[in-house]
């Protein structure tokens, strides 16, 4: 499987981004994840079409949350896209990007007082609120600034739906800490005070129903869904929804026998639902936005590590090691993910053995269970796939590893965009208080 611009070179090399894979593991060292520029601007731009065609009022935010620095907020910028923000250090991030703020949209379960504040300051587009309690806080933020301050929110609702996808990734069901359900009169519940509080303005609803979702029709359920419960807010509220944002989740190709719904088939299936069911309550084309993260970044990311120790358990199996694992890809602990691997000195050797891939942690941090792999030996590169999203924003310090450095890769350059962490970078926050420093006694 090979992946956006990932092919053979001349020198029997892995390339990405016209990079010779071998040469940025010599340069930058390993591990090192590898971003494919091309890639995630051309799946940025084929979602954006296929939407864009179909429904001109249109607009799509990149979950941030998938792959969040500042260099992708400029790329996310210039592709026209808006950012779905879930925290906020990720406003923070998009803030100092100079990323056009009025094309964000905070999210969260539990917002603080600080982020709420700081989306204020920042002229964060929309808010998008998850609870009566955070209707609250914003009203009381927003009066404290002037009776004529209106925060333009949407409200997240749990539309019922359980998609196919592992337990942990589910967030549309009604048994979710995620925004308001519908069927249990929640999410009317809420709509209708925030419409009584005078400093917010709402303008639409949001949903999302989970994350690396392979299936079409939990989605274009989602959306007949969301526009019956615009129909039953008009009805009982007299408020016309004007947005309907409906999240992410489209999931990627992980392994060769992955089938992910095309940018068109995802489309299609959401719009056709929407239209369908607009006309059937009779309501007004509102504008439509979704937040896919994993499509965007994911298979433009390739993690390239070093192979060291190999060990065989006699009669069992082999384990072949390499240079990171669980601090830079929790993933297949967290969901048991699983990858593929290629080997980038040798993409095109034999097949002559399946081992387990494991990670240097202190724990049984194992990368890839069954891998079929050439012969190995040590210093050999090895280049996970689809690493793009969710492993750099969830990599961690775990037995104090610093963070591998993120290189951009494109037309044959490579530049670095995250800096590798340094030792000294471990220490940045450790504080030894003076009755615990050493006196050495005379
Ligand atoms: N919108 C909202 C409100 C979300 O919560 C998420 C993801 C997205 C959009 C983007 O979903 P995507 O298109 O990337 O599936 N750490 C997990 C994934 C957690 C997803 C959280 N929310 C993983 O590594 O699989």
């Amino acid at each position: 499987m090979l992946l956006g611009t990932q092919r053979i070179n001349t020198r029997g090399h892995l390339e990405i981004g016209g990079c010779d894979t071998v040469e940025l593991a010599r340069e930058f060292s390993t591990p090192l994840y590898v971003m494919d520029e091309a890639t995630i601007r051309a799946k940025a731009r084929e979602l954006r079409e296929a939407y864009a065609t179909r429904y001109p009022d249109s607009l799509m935010l990149f979950a941030s949350k998938a792959f969040m620095t500042m260099a992708i907020c400029r790329i996310m910028d210039e592709e026209g896209y808006g950012l779905d923000l879930s925290s906020g250090g990720e406003a923070y991030t998009a803030m100092k990007a100079d990323f056009p703020m009025e094309r964000t949209y905070l999210h969260g379960n539990n917002k603080s007082v600080w982020e709420l504040e700081m989306a204020l300051d920042a002229g964060v587009g929309r808010l998008v609120l998850d609870n009566e309690r955070e209707m609250d806080l914003l009203q009381e933020i927003a009066a404290s600034r002037g009776a004529s301050q209106q925060v333009n929110v949407l409200l997240r609702v749990a539309p019922g739906i359980k998609p196919e996808t592992h337990s942990y990734i589910q967030t549309g069901q009604l048994d979710t800490k995620f925004g308001l359900g519908i069927t249990t009169g929640c999410a009317m519940r809420g709509l209708a005070k925030a419409l009584r509080l005078p400093n917010l303005s709402v303008v639409g609803i949001h949903c999302h129903i989970g994350s690396n979702i392979m299936g079409l029709d939990s989605f274009e359920m989602a959306t007949r869904m969301m526009i019956r419960f615009a129909a039953q807010v008009r009805d009982e509220l007299g408020l016309t929804i004007r947005e309907l944002n409906l999240g992410g989740g489209v999931g990627v190709r992980y392994k060769s026998g992955d089938q992910p719904p095309s940018p068109d088939a995802y489309a299609e299936a959401v719009i056709t639902g929407l239209h369908d069911e607009l006309e059937k309550v009779g309501l007004p084309h509102p504008r439509l936005l979704q937040e896919p993260g994993r499509y965007i970044t994911g298979e433009a990311g390739t993690t390239l590590y070093t192979i060291g120790t190999i060990k065989d358990v006699p009669n069992i199996r082999r384990f072949v090691s390499v240079d990171g694992g669980m601090s830079d890809n929790p993933r297949p602990a967290l969901y048991e993910a699983k990858y593929e691997a290629i080997v980038a000195n040798k993409p095109d050797a034999h097949i002559t053995q399946t081992v387990r891939l494991a990670g240097k942690h202190c724990e049984c941090d194992n990368l890839i269970m069954e891998l079929p792999l050439p012969n190995v030996e040590p210093g050999d590169i090895l280049a996970v796939q689809t690493t793009g999203a969710y492993n750099y924003t969830m990599s961690s310090n775990y037995n104090r590893f610093p963070r591998p450095a993120v290189v951009l890769v494109n037309d044959g350059n490579a530049e670095v965009i995250v800096e590798r962490e340094t030792l000294d970078d471990l220490l940045a926050y450790d504080r030894i208080p003076d009755r615990l420093r050493r006196c050495v006694k005379a």
